[in-house]
């Protein structure tokens, strides 16, 4: 996963709180929303379908490696193994998202229970992709790993996520990126096993999304004055996780020059259907004046990204009469 970051202007981080400590605020708020994350829990449950990474595995394809071997020739474009390799490294962090959420809900009633469930569910999503790289070497195994070590060394940790409502509106917003990043990566493989891979990885994705974007429009019902704040914060601050991955930003600069997750994605595909749409902030009602002049500045905000991203659209379609990208095959997908 890339942050759009990478490609859009310097937004102002001051006034981020940083400290993830519980409050009473946010025990009041995870005491109100549990007959709704029940609720969710329970739907997400009948709707998720349970599948097994080995089956989607082109495993007659794959051959013995010799110790200290390289895979230097490969037949995938640099940029979709840029974000295979991003997107790999990420699910391997699974172990410090799961710290980064029970250390605001606690591991009690639904919270814990839900968050085991999309351990679980996580867990096999970097089973699924590494296999199939394994079997099909489109990237250097030797390389990965070394990565894979540095990465979980790190131990990077989601900054900028100080409350419970701000957990919830970063978890949708974030889950929609990462369907959106494995779904397009997925496109671009070329081959029908590892779309597979990535189609049943991307549709969990979504199921995670789908349980948190109704949570935040619940919470915003109950909690008007602490959710839309909390929204502003997340989309000022938004970034995917890649603090710790080496050559970070040499990927992710690859993976939104090729189209396959950049700012003007970020903004058409997360920002606009999500906050606008379904969650409805120009329409959400009795804000204090904190939270009002907080809708404000979103406003501004997504209206400022709105721009660059038409701006860099321009450019790019400009660019591609001479020089078609990757990316274009997503949009004529
Ligand atoms: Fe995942
Ligand atoms: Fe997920």
């Amino acid at each position: 996963m890339v942050t759009p970051a990478s490609d859009s202007p310097a937004l102002p981080d001051e006034a981020l709180p940083d400290d993830a400590v519980p409050t009473a605020a946010d025990a009041e708020l995870l005491r109100e929303m549990t007959p709704v994350a029940e609720e969710l829990f329970e739907r997400h449950l009948k709707r998720c379908k349970h599948w097994y990474p080995h089956e989607h595995v082109p495993w007659s394809e794959g051959r013995d490696f010799a110790v200290g071997e390289r895979i230097e020739e490969f037949q995938l474009p640099e940029a979709v193994r840029s974000s295979l390799f991003v997107n790999l490294l990420t699910e391997d962090n699974l172990p410090y998202y799961t710290l980064a959420l029970t250390s605001l809900t606690g591991m009690d009633d639904v919270w814990g229970e839900w968050i085991r469930r999309w351990t679980a569910e996580e867990g096999r999503h970097s089973i699924a992709i590494r296999d199939w790289l394994t079997v099909t070497r489109q990237l250097d195994l030797r390389e990965l790993e070394d990565a894979r070590m540095a990465q979980v060394q790190t131990g990077f940790f989601p900054r900028a996520i100080p409350t419970v409502a701000d957990l919830f509106v970063y978890l949708s917003l974030q889950e929609l990126a990462t369907r959106i990043a494995h779904r397009n990566t997925g496109m671009l493989l070329g081959d029908a096993a590892g779309s597979e891979v990535m189609t049943r990885v991307a549709t969990d994705e979504n199921h995670h999304f789908l349980f948190y974007r109704d949570l935040v429009a619940a919470a915003l019902e109950r909690f008007p004055s602490v959710m839309v704040p909390a929204i502003e914060r997340q989309v000022r601050s938004f970034e995917m996780p890649g603090a710790g991955m080496p050559a970070f930003k040499e990927h992710a600069k690859r993976i939104a020059d090729a189209g396959i997750y950049d700012l003007p994605t970020h903004h058409s595909q997360i920002l606009v259907p999500v906050v606008l749409r379904e969650w409805k902030v120009t329409a959400v009602e009795n804000l204090s004046g904190a939270a009002e002049s907080a809708r404000e500045q979103l406003l501004t905000l997504m209206n400022r990204i709105g721009r660059v991203a038409e701006r860099m659209r321009q450019r790019r379609s400009e660019l591609e009469l001479n020089l078609p990208r990757i990316g274009s095959r997503l949009r004529n997908a």
